[in-house]
């Protein structure tokens, strides 16, 4: 029983496995936030945050004349605009007479021992009790519903709030959002995830000052420039040590992350649907449930974090066949032809690649319609069968012939002006009407609102993925929105379009992947533009970048790890020179890093040398070895990116501490230099450990203990393997406990 009320002191206290959630509702019925963090011995902190007194913050009407109790003081559990805190807000409403201020009060509760399922969105599953508080407006019928879902073993609530409308006419919500969390000190860093095309998730911490510091998208994606995942931490917080706040939004649109530091030196946290661009017309009697947010807490640092969310979304947030089911190891074609390419190019890459090991290839852009470049024929999901003879069942059975298997590239929410399909509902993409519209990569963005346009995309791609044995699909999204307007909407509700967007998407996913349960989904969105908990819910792995570059991908793949698991990881190794950077790194290092996702190839295989050939063969081997290790494991990150771009080292350790994987990449070689010493983790400390190379090296045996607390020096550039590539030299090393 996770979940306690105590009727007198009015507590809610949450508990997991490591840390407890208090909550309180107060004489006036509001319900404050009293702690998430480490336990509580089972007790109670009502009266240790006893409002304080300040000037300019006011009291509410229900205090009569008594100055000494303020809203914009208090931490909330879910702060209202308009009502006394000035502070973030998670919701604004306009009432049916204008006013903008009500002011929520405990009216009941209930705790279920199971997770509801958010209708239309995605949300954690698996055994969990939920509690429920519902709110109401002292003045109106106007209710919110809080959730809170505990996953106690991996110190996780998922929280989200229903809005109900009762108040007998219809309401404007400004703003939704899912979650606030105050703590009163200061003292702390945001930790955010920054980017843009081929460079996303770029770690970034910064000190919260007073004011506000905010990430967000208004792109109509959650976007490659910023992640709706951040860590609020102490400021000495470091991978092993310090309390860490995670916050990540299950939502695939415009997302906000606001921390900000108040008058009176308390931080705030708040987190959800992007205000910006954003209005919800709710007639009475209807309720608007906004996406989930899941928090998770560390006392231990931000190692400890990242693994809870490995776990937790691994567990609780994949789902499918396909969550924790072995991946195929693939070989995907588009920087193999890019557009260049028939049946019979296709299937002479098959050939090669399964004689290497490869499990699956996947056909990339430009199988359908008049699509010869990336100018035309988005919409026109129907096999070119100048470019593959026979259509895909055909191909499919040559692929499948070769002990492969196969998986087909789409991209379902767009339109290119130049195809069949604008053709003939030239009013189907977002557009004003007597406006010009803005095109991105030359393509228009479809209106998912609007359940014509999902028919007839659903019907194209159904009748292709039913026309042949497919086990995969790469569902792709290679623009933003803009021209957000819908001829299916009033003019007074153009405001919720982006939400209906990303709700129209969400719908089309849940009905292809029920129809197809067999199939592997991979999300991408131009590479990473789209990696967030939402999309993990209806993908269980997501292409990772565009940007193949094993170097760059170390920091891609690194800011990745802070908050997804690294089986959601999509990591291919590609030619050198690589095509985004022209940098020139070994067929080992482009291995070594690639591993360390869902592995997969995505290069003419037939181009590489004997040796290249033999290394693939070998590093399919390797994969399927470690595959457990890499997806199941502790993953470490062994030296701070952010500190210091020479070199790149992470482990994983079996969670008995019976193997490891250490991986180590140089990214920037220099003269007389002393490698550093890495400090490993998750080992057994009275055990011996023999270290061994990917090349059958043995490097030699010490306890755990010796390894974790004197530390490994990180081998110097020049003994790497193969010998001689001592740029971005590579090193993957084995740990095998031996008693
Ligand atoms: C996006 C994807 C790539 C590839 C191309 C095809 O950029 O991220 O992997 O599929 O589209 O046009």
């Amino acid at each position: 029983m996770p979940i306690f009320f105590d009727e007198n002191k009015k507590t809610f206290t949450l508990e997991t496995a490591h840390a407890a959630y208090q909550m309180m509702v107060d004489r006036d019925g509001f319900l404050l936030h009293l702690h998430f963090g480490d336990k509580l011995g089972g007790g109670s902190c009502a009266g240790l945050i006893d409002a304080g007194y300040m000037d300019f913050s006011p009291a509410p009407d229900i205090e009569g004349t008594n100055r000494t109790y303020t809203l914009d003081l208090l931490p909330q559990e879910y702060p209202v605009f308009g009502a006394g805190d000035y502070r973030s807000h998670c919701m604004a409403v306009t009432l049916a007479d204008g006013a903008r201020n009500p002011e929520l009060i405990y009216a009941s509760h209930r705790i279920l021992d199971e997770k509801p399922v958010l209708e239309g969105l995605p949300g954690l599953h698996g055994a969990c009790e939920t509690l429920e508080i519902t709110l109401r407006d002292r003045w109106t019928d106007l209710e919110v519903v809080l959730l809170y879902s505990v996953f106690a073993e991996y110190d996780a609530i998922a929280r989200s709030a229903r809005i109900v409308n009762r108040t007998g006419a219809p309401i404007r919500l400004n703003a939704a959002l899912s979650a606030c969390l105050d703590v009163p000190e200061s003292g702390f860093d945001l930790i955010h995830f920054w980017g843009r095309h081929v460079m996303e998730r770029q770690v970034e911490r910064t000190p919260i000052t007073h004011g506000k510091i905010s990430v967000d998208s208004v792109r109509g994606t959650s976007s490659h420039q910023h992640n709706p995942f951040v860590i609020l931490c102490d400021h000495m917080a470091t991978e092993d040590a310090g309390r860490c706040w995670g916050f990540s939004l299950l939502y695939s649109g415009n997302f906000v992350a606001c921390a900000e530091e108040d008058q009176s030196c308390s931080c705030r946290v708040t987190m959800g649907i992007n205000p910006t661009g954003f209005e919800w017309r709710l007639e009475n009697g209807e309720s608007f449930q906004t996406p989930e947010a899941a928090l998770v807490y560390s006392g231990e640092g931000i190692g400890a974090l990242s693994r809870r969310y490995h776990k937790l979304y691994r567990r609780n947030l994949c789902r499918g066949e396909w969550a924790l089911k072995q991946r195929p190891v693939l070989i995907n074609n588009w920087e193999a032809t890019y557009f260049d390419f028939d049946d019979d190019k296709l299937v002479k890459i098959a050939e090669q690649a399964s004689e290497l090991g490869v499990e699956m290839l996947v056909v990339d852009d430009g199988w359908f319609g008049n699509r010869f470049d990336d100018n035309r024929a988005l919409g026109d999901w129907i096999v070119n069968t100048e470019k593959v003879r026979g259509g895909m069942g055909k191909l499919c059975e040559r692929i499948n012939a070769l002990g492969m298997k196969l998986g087909l590239w789409f991209e379902p929410e767009m339109i290119s002006e130049d195809s069949e399909l604008y053709r003939a509902h030239p009013d189907w993409c977002l557009h004003a009407p007597g406006r010009g519209t803005s095109r991105g990569r030359n393509q228009l963005v479809l209106d998912m609102s609007r359940k014509d346009v999902r028919d007839c995309i659903h019907d194209m791609m159904y009748t292709v993925l039913s026309s042949a044995n497919f086990a995969y699909v790469k569902w792709d999204m290679n623009r933003h929105l803009t021209d957000v307007w819908s001829a299916e909407l009033p003019a007074d509700r153009q405001g919720e379009l982006y939400h209906r967007f990303v709700l129209g998407v969400y719908e089309l996913l849940e009905r292809l992947e029920g129809e197809f349960p067999q199939i592997l989904f991979e999300g991408c969105s131009g590479g990473g533009g789209r990696f967030d908990a939402g999309m993990l819910y209806y993908h269980p792995q997501i292409w990772c970048s565009d940007d193949t570059d094993p170097i760059e991908r170390l920091e891609i793949q690194y800011g990745t790890s802070f908050g997804y698991p690294i089986s959601t990881v999509g990591a291919h190794v590609s030619a050198s020179p690589n095509h985004q950077t022209g940098r020139v790194t070994s067929f080992h290092t482009r291995g070594v890093v690639a591993m360390s996702g869902t592995f997969g190839y995505e290069l003419d295989l037939r181009k590489l040398s004997e040796d290249e050939k033999e290394q693939v063969k070998a590093q399919v081997k390797q994969y399927h070895k470690q595959y457990s290790l890499i997806n199941d494991g502790d993953y470490y990150r062994l030296l701070d990116l952010t500190a210091q771009k020479d070199i790149s080292a992470w482990e994983f350790a079996a969670e008995d501490g019976s193997r490891a994987l250490l991986n180590i990449v140089y990214m920037h070689v220099r003269g007389n230099f002393q490698p550093p010493v890495l400090h490993l983790r998750g080992l057994t400390p009275d055990a011996s450990y023999r270290l061994t190379e990917d090349n059958g090296r043995e490097i030699g045996v010490w306890t755990g203990a010796a390894l974790m607390n004197a530390g490994f020096r990180v081998p110097r550039s020049n003994a790497c393997y193969p010998a001689g590539a001592t740029d971005y030299a590579a090193f993957q090393i084995e740990l095998e406990r031996i008693g």
